[in-house]
């Protein structure tokens, strides 16, 4: 496949990564993480074409590229998917009249408004006659928001992929990051954003748990900007840089990191007790939350679970163009973009 860009539209900023090399000898081109103006996109919806349209165009400027091919992401609460068996060796167009027979028994839209796409995953465990064929079905006016303020943007859509999926195919490699791999281990992932905490969990690298609350970096914004009388946007930069007021640390960020450490404390437990898992041998943080210095150790510290911040280009090499000073820093927020960026090889 030609190169592409693997593109985030999230709540708090359009994430965009380049990837070149090929299995196992990736390289980081470059990347770029532009700001949205708050709520241009809210809950998964673009509330801003022409916001997210502005801020689309800078980051890719940023990432100084000649290609304009990008992979992009729904996100998972704007599709139904559904994994369903289906007769070995059927055709195509047979498939399709299948596919759309599910679909109807399960979609609670009217086939017309939403745009339906399978895959054959492989033959169904158990049963060679049969294969597992995932449906995923979303809304049209979903997608073309997405596929519009995109193109408008002088890009041009070529894989319109899910947010789990593509943070799925990051997390393979994030896992380097773990002893053996992850291999035969229970792993939770924990992607603290700004308003979302996301939580999925994998035994022996199959994802077996998924979970999502309300919590995030926004709370954080806010209370500086109440401390501090600063705007939102304002607020974010000092956050980013840490060059707040003297007292900022203790009084601020530290009660915030400590409701951090509770909420992954209980989500530990709430998978523990609800899974046939009685432990969790690593715990990996993503998201913008996972930059905070330290949120590692605090964890691990609660938790007595082996904490790691989310990277998933450790093994890769770095072009010259990538500003190395805030990769890390950036990584554990990227995983969507990388996850997108990687279905150039697959
Ligand atoms: N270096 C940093 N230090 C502290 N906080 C940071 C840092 N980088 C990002 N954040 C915070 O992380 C949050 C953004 O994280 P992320 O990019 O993962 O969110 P998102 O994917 O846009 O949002 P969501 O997942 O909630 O839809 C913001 O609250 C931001 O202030
Ligand atoms: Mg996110």
């Amino acid at each position: 496949m030609p190169p592409l860009i693997g593109v985030d539209i999230s709540s708090t900023a359009v994430k965009m990564v380049e990837l070149s090399g090929g299995a196992g000898a990736y390289q980081l081109e470059n990347y770029s993480i532009v700001p949205l103006v708050k709520d241009s996109v809210v809950d998964g919806h673009i509330a801003s074409l022409e916001q997210v349209g502005v801020v689309l165009s800078r980051a890719w400027k940023l990432l100084s590229t000649r290609e304009r091919r990008v992979a992009l992401a729904l996100p998972t609460t704007e599709v139904i998917s559904k994994k369903v068996l289906m007769q070995a060796g059927l055709r195509e167009h047979e498939m399709e009249l299948q596919v759309e027979t599910e679909a109807s028994q399960y979609i609670p839209f009217a086939l017309d408004d939403v745009n339906i796409d399978f895959q054959v995953l492989g033959p169904a465990p158990g049963d060679p006659s049969d294969v597992e064929v995932i449906i995923a079905a979303s809304r049209k006016d979903n997608i073309e928001d997405r596929v519009g303020v995109v193109e408008e943007a002088g890009l041009k859509v070529v894989i319109m992929d899910v947010e789990t999926y593509a943070t799925e195919a990051a997390y393979e490699l994030a896992s380097n990051q773990l002893a053996n791999g992850g291999r035969g281990q229970t792993v939770m992932i924990v992607d603290i954003g700004a308003v979302k905490m996301r939580v999925s969990a994998l035994h022996d690298n199959q994802f077996i748990y998924s979970r999502e609350q309300t919590f995030g970096g926004y709370q954080l914004t806010q209370e500086i900007q109440r401390q501090y009388g600063l705007t939102f946007e304002n607020a974010e930069i000092s956050k980013r840089k840490g060059d707040l007021p003297e007292g900022y640390k203790t009084a601020v960020l530290e009660p915030f990191k400590q409701s951090l450490v509770l909420e992954v404390a209980r989500a530990l437990q709430l998978f523990v007790s609800s899974s046939q898992y009685n432990k969790v041998d690593h715990i990996m943080l993503a998201g913008g939350c996972a930059a905070i210095p330290g949120v590692d150790v605090a964890v691990a510290e609660r938790t007595r679970v082996n904490t790691v911040v989310a990277n998933p280009f450790t093994n890769m090499s770095v072009s010259s163009r990538v500003k190395q000073k805030n990769l890390a820093a950036d990584a554990p927020s990227l995983m969507i973009a990388c996850g997108l960026a990687l279905r150039r090889f697959n």
